[in-house]
């Protein structure tokens, strides 16, 4: 597992929103700047982003990193709730509160192939995979129409990009895991990143096919540094936080919580 934790990941800093980018009217790509550089950030690492200087949403959101510049950095937030809603109401210029890099990214796969299977926002850390290592294969699956503009988007970053949607209007026919099939045990391996219910199907099929795979569970947070106990998830080796274990996990070892 890539662990890059400094202790300068754990104090909060103050960044600008320089830039936001609308995809969908629920999606956007908001740029962070910083005055001070981020320290490397490996691709399934998160921040914690506050909402505000004040207390209202006291509680920071995970966020996976999906583009660096020495300091700057660029998340995919779609609007899921009063946080992200607020979030993405801001105007460019305002400050907000981040803590990160957090976790533990996608370990390093010296003489393999790596394919990178994205449910919707689950994009964003093969975006920043991308950036560090062109020769990973990405695919990405969206519901439908309303996402193409998430789709159009990626695909100018990442060119070759398989795009999936279950009633075809938006790429193929179909979902990511459409390739796992022809993936080989022994040269291959899967990083999967997107909601639960696709994370399981991942995990079944490269269980059943024998594959190395990796997955990164998006768990509700509060804390995100391991003091809350709020992001635990069943393993076989027990009880793990998502934010200090995770979020990404061998999808050999996750229990799930039901
Ligand atoms: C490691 C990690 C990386 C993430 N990366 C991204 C990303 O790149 N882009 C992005 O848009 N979102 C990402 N998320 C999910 C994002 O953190 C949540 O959507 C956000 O916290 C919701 O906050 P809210 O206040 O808007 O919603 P709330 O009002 O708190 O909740 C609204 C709805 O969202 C659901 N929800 C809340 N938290 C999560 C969560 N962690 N995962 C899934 N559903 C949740 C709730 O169950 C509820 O249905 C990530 C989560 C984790 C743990
Ligand atoms: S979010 Fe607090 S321990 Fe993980």
């Amino acid at each position: 597992m890539c662990e890059n934790r400094s202790s300068d990941s754990l104090i909060e800093r103050v960044v600008t929103l320089s830039k936001k980018k609308d995809l969908t009217k629920n999606l956007f790509v908001l740029s962070l700047e910083s005055r001070e550089p981020f320290s490397r950030i490996q691709p399934g690492q998160f921040v914690m982003l506050r909402t505000s200087l004040g207390m209202d949403p006291f509680l920071g959101r995970p966020f996976a990193v999906c583009g660096t510049g020495e300091n700057s950095l660029e998340l995919l937030v779609a609007v899921a709730g009063r946080g992200t809603r607020l979030l993405c109401s801001l105007p460019e210029g305002e400050r907000l509160v981040l803590r990160g890099p957090l976790g533990n990214g996608f370990p390093s796969q010296p003489g393999k192939r790596v394919h990178c299977l994205a449910g919707t926002t689950g994009i964003a850390p093969f975006l920043l995979a991308r950036q560090e290592t062109p020769k990973i294969e990405v695919h990405l699956g969206v519901p439908g129409r309303d996402w193409m503009g998430l789709a159009t988007w990626a695909a100018e970053r990442i060119p070759g990009l398989c795009v999936y949607s279950e009633d075809a209007s938006v790429g193929l026919g179909g979902t990511p895991l459409a390739c796992i099939d022809q993936l080989d045990p022994v040269t291959e391996v899967v990083w999967a990143c997107g909601p639960t219910g696709m994370l399981k199907a991942v995990q079944a099929a490269c269980e059943r096919r024998k594959l190395p795979c990796w997955i990164s569970l998006e768990t509700r947070m509060a804390c995100g540094i391991g003091g809350c106990h709020g992001c635990v998830v069943r393993t076989v080796t027990g009880l793990r936080k998502t934010c200090t274990d995770g979020p990404v996990f061998d999808s050999r070892e996750v229990l799930w919580n039901e």
